[in-house]
C-alpha cells in the first residue's frame, strides 16, 4: 500500500473519517497523518455503537498502532486539540509539526462576528478563515511558540517521509470537500484553502512523487453546510421522506442534502487524481442493504447504481459503505476491478 491520501469529494462530510478508520485496521499504518484547514473539519467515527466526532487529531485514531501526526498545513486551535488528546488518553501517540500556525481567540471572534463570514458564506466561526488570513500576512504564531504543545512538537514532513523510506504504510488524511475549495469550489462560497489531493499532500509534506493511491471519498447523496450553490439539491421534504436528513458535527447546523452529481463526480476526480473511489450511504439508496459487508450481497438496486456510477467517473469504486458503523463496509481494493 505505501501511501494513501484521503479526501472529500463533494462538499465535505462525505464520511472520510469512517473510511480512514476502517483503512487504518486493515492496513496497519505506522501513521496517520492529517493535512487540510483545522478544526473546521468534523469527523465522525462509530464503533461498536460509540460515537467520536474529532475536529483536530486524525480519525484513525480509534486503531491503536499508528502515530497520529498532524501536518504543516494545518491551522491548529491548542485548546481543541489539547481536549481531544485527553479523550484519545494516548498523549504519546500525537505529534504536531512545530510549523503549525495557531488559531488564537481573535481568529474566533472575528470569524463569528464579520457578517462576510459568518453570514455570506456561513462559515464554521472556528477562526480558520481569520487565521488562513494571519497566515498569509505572516502575523500568526507557530505550534512551536506555544508552551502547552512542547511536549507533541515534531517534524511531521521528516517522520512521514522516514516511514515511506522503511517501505511502511502510511495515510494521508485530507478534510473538508472538493466542491468547497478556495480554489475549485464556486467563489466565494468555499473555505479558507484549497482541499484537494495535492494540497493534502503538500500539508503533510510528502511530494507527489511518493504518493500511491489517491483515494476519492463520496457518499449516494451529497451534503453541503453553509451558503453557496448546490445543484443537485433536493427540499426538505424530500430528505425528511427519504428519512436520510443529516445535522453536521462542528455547528450542529441542518446539512442540505442533494442527489447524486455524476458530472461533479468525475471533475472532482480528474483534479485529485484519484486512482480509487469510496462510496457512503449505500444503505440511504437501499436500507436493504444496511451492514452488508460481500459484494455479492448487494441489492440489484444498489449493484446498478454502482454500475453507473463507476462508469460515469472511470475510476474503480473500491471502499462500499453500507452504514456508519466502522465493521459495515466491503473492501475490494485487493481486487480494484471494474464491476461495470
Ligand atoms: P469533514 O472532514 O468535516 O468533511 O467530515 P467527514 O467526511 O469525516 O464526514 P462526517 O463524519 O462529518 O459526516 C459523515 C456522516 O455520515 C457521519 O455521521 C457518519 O457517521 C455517517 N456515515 C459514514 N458512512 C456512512 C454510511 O455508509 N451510511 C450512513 N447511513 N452513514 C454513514
Ligand atoms: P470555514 O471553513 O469555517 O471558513 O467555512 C467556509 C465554508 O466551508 C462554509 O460554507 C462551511 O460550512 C464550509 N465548511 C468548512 N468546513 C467544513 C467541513 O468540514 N464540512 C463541511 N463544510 C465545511
Ligand atoms: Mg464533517
Amino acid at each position: 500500500m505505501g501511501s494513501t491520501i484521503i479526501v472529500g469529494g463533494f462538499f465535505g462530510d462525505e464520511g472520510k473519517g469512517k473510511i480512514v478508520a476502517h483503512m487504518a485496521f486493515a492496513d496497519k499504518p505506522t501513521i496517520i497523518a492529517r493535512g487540510g484547514i483545522g478544526p473546521n473539519a468534523g469527523h465522525t467515527i462509530e464503533v461498536r455503537g460509540q460515537k467520536f466526532g474529532v475536529r483536530m487529531i486524525p480519525s484513525g485514531f480509534v486503531y491503536a498502532n499508528a502515530r497520529l501526526l498532524i501536518g504543516a498545513g494545518v491551522l491548529v486551535d491548542p485548546r481543541v486539540l489539547l481536549s481531544e488528546i485527553e479523550l484519545v488518553g494516548e498523549a504519546k501517540r500525537v505529534g504536531v509539526d512545530h510549523r503549525c500556525a495557531i488559531i488564537e481567540q481573535k481568529h474566533i471572534t472575528l470569524d463569528k462576528e464579520d457578517p462576510h463570514l459568518s453570514l455570506t458564506i456561513g462559515s464554521t466561526g472556528t477562526g480558520c478563515g481569520p487565521a488562513a488570513a494571519d497566515r498569509a500576512r505572516r502575523t500568526t504564531i507557530q505550534a512551536s511558540e506555544v508552551q502547552e504543545l512542547e511536549p507533541f512538537l515534531t517534524d511531521v514532513a521528516a517522520e512521514t517521509n522516514q516511514a515511506l523510506k522503511a517501505n511502511e504504510n502510511v495515510i494521508l488524511e485530507g478534510s473538508q470537500g472538493f466542491g468547497i475549495s478556495l480554489y475549485y469550489g464556486i467563489f466565494p462560497y468555499v473555505t479558507s484553502k484549497d482541499t484537494t489531493a495535492s494540497q493534502i499532500a503538500a500539508d503533510v509534506g510528502v511530494g507527489p512523487t511518493r504518493i500511491d493511491e489517491t483515494i476519492v471519498v463520496f457518499k449516494t447523496f451529497p451534503t453541503r453546510v453553509g451558503e453557496g450553490p448546490f445543484k443537485t439539491q433536493m427540499s426538505e421534504e424530500e430528505a425528511k421522506k427519504l428519512q436520510i436528513e443529516e445535522f453536521g458535527t462542528v455547528t450542529g447546523r441542518q446539512r442540505r442534502i442533494g442527489w447524486w452529481d455524476p458530472k461533479m463526480a468525475a471533475y472532482s476526480a480528474m483534479i485529485n487524481g484519484a486512482t480509487q473511489v469510496a462510496i457512503t450511504g449505500l444503505d440511504k439508496l437501499d436500507p436493504n442493504v444496511r451492514g452488508v459487508d460481500r459484494y455479492d450481497d448487494l441489492s440489484t438496486k444498489v449493484k446498478t447504481f454502482l454500475r453507473q456510477a463507476e462508469d460515469e467517473v472511470g475510476i474503480p469504486f473500491t471502499l462500499l459503505s453500507t452504514g456508519p458503523e466502522l465493521a459495515e463496509i466491503i473492501d475490494l481494493r485487493e481486487e480494484k476491478l471494474y464491476h461495470a
